[in-house]
Parts: structure tokens; C-alpha cells; sequence
């Protein structure tokens, strides 16, 4: 399973509204927060159990507590706009950060920030809104899958199929999970129809 489109009917109209040009940074992030908890849910599907005895107010029971060591690392900068949810979602995550900047002429990705948790052994989610070339993720997920994780799951807001055909290829044990695979890039390197600049949405910066 390594694409799962999220066809959930509140995360397309989330969706919508986040691609809507009318659509100002304050509830721009608010509707990022909200998609994210959606996805993730998806993403977080196979987390393990274990289980705990417990009363209820009736009788003894063993009942299931989560049993997995999660990390979350945001793509910066754009990514720090989908962290929140997962913070809310799995409050005991660690965070990790990757500082990533595409050239606007080339669309290459360059590193220029990297604060990790040791991740081996662990479920990692990497969160990164708009997966277009892939060249960003695939920049992370060399530091990452370096350390040996449980799995990493690809977070994302909108794909292409440029980048998830990348990924699938370097990365064939990674599991991508989005709302939207849309039709491809443009001569810029933007996902068409996208949403335009995640990171200048979210931020205000245009
Ligand atoms: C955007 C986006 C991804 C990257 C995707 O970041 O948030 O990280 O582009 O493009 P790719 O798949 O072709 O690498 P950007 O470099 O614009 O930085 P920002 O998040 O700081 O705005
Ligand atoms: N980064 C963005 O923010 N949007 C795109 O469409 C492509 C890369």
C-alpha cells in the first residue's frame, strides 16, 4: 500500500477550501490542523497495541493502550503547519525537524536544518503538505530510512504523480498517505491545480 488517497467527504472539502485562492492564512492553517488530524488517523492505522487491565465501574477487563514509539519530523517550513494536529492526536511523540528549501529557478531541494530524535526502531511520520517533484522528501527520507525506523509514513496535503512515482521507486517500503493525487507539474515545478505556495499561505508571505 504504498499511496492511499484519503477520500474521507471532510477531508475533500477541507481540501477545497485550502485551494481556494480566497482563502486567507488564518483559516488556511486552521483547515490544515483539521485535514492533518484526518490523514493522520489513516497513516496511523497499523500502530501497535498492547493492553492494560483496567476496571470499569462493571468489572476487570485487558483492554488496548497504544504500544508504539512515534516520531513526527516536519519538512520546514511549510510542514510545522501539520504538527500540531499530530501533537494533539499523540501527545508523547517526539518531534524531529528538516529544514528544506526548494531554488525557485531550479526547484532543487537544499538542506539547510536538521534536528533529529534517534528514530531507529521507531514509527516515523514525516509530514510535508505538497509532495511535487519529490526531491524534498526523498532528501529526508535518506537521513531517515539511514537510521533504520520501524516505518515511515509521507504525510502530505496534495501529490504528484511525478513525485509519488519517485518516492515509490527509491523508497519501496514507504507508505504515502494524501488527500489529493493531482494531475502533475507545471514548467515551475508547482502541482497543478494544486494550491499554489503552501508555505507563503500559511505564513502570509507573498
Ligand atoms: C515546498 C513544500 C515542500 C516542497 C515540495 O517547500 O513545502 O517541502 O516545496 O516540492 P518538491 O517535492 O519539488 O521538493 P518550499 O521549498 O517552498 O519551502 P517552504 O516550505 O519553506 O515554503
Ligand atoms: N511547493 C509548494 O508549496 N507548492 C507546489 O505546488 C509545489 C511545491
Amino acid at each position: 500500500m504504498p499511496l492511499m488517497v484519503v477520500h474521507h467527504p471532510l477531508a475533500q472539502h477541507y481540501l477545497t477550501h485550502l485551494r481556494d485562492e480566497t482563502t486567507k492564512p488564518a483559516l488556511f492553517r486552521t483547515l490544515t490542523r483539521k485535514l492533518t488530524i484526518l490523514l493522520a488517523i489513516e497513516a496511523t492505522r497499523e500502530l501497535r497495541l498492547t493492553t492494560h487491565a483496567i476496571r470499569t465501574p462493571l468489572m476487570s477487563i485487558n483492554s488496548p493502550v497504544l504500544d508504539d514509539d512515534l516520531v513526527v519530523v516536519p519538512i520546514l517550513r511549510a510542514g510545522l503547519g501539520m504538527v500540531d494536529a499530530i501533537t494533539e492526536l499523540f501527545p508523547e511523540v517526539s518531534v524531529g525537524y528538516i529544514g528544506m528549501e526548494r531554488d525557485e529557478a531550479t526547484a532543487v531541494a537544499s538542506s539547510y536544518y536538521r534536528k533529529l530524535p534517534d528514530v531507529t526502531g521507531r514509527t516515523v511520520l514525516l509530514v510535508d503538505p505538497m509532495l511535487a517533484t519529490g526531491g524534498s522528501a526523498a532528501r529526508a527520507l535518506e537521513d531517515l530510512y539511514g537510521q533504520d525506523p520501524l516505518r515511515v509514513q509521507l504525510i502530505c496535503v496534495v501529490a504528484a504523480p511525478e513525485g509519488v512515482a519517485r518516492l515509490e521507486a527509491d523508497f519501496p517500503s514507504l507508505n504515502i498517505f494524501t488527500a489529493a493525487l493531482d494531475e502533475g507539474l507545471n514548467d515551475r515545478k508547482y502541482i497543478v491545480p494544486g494550491l499554489g505556495d503552501f508555505g507563503d499561505r500559511l505564513y502570509g508571505t507573498f
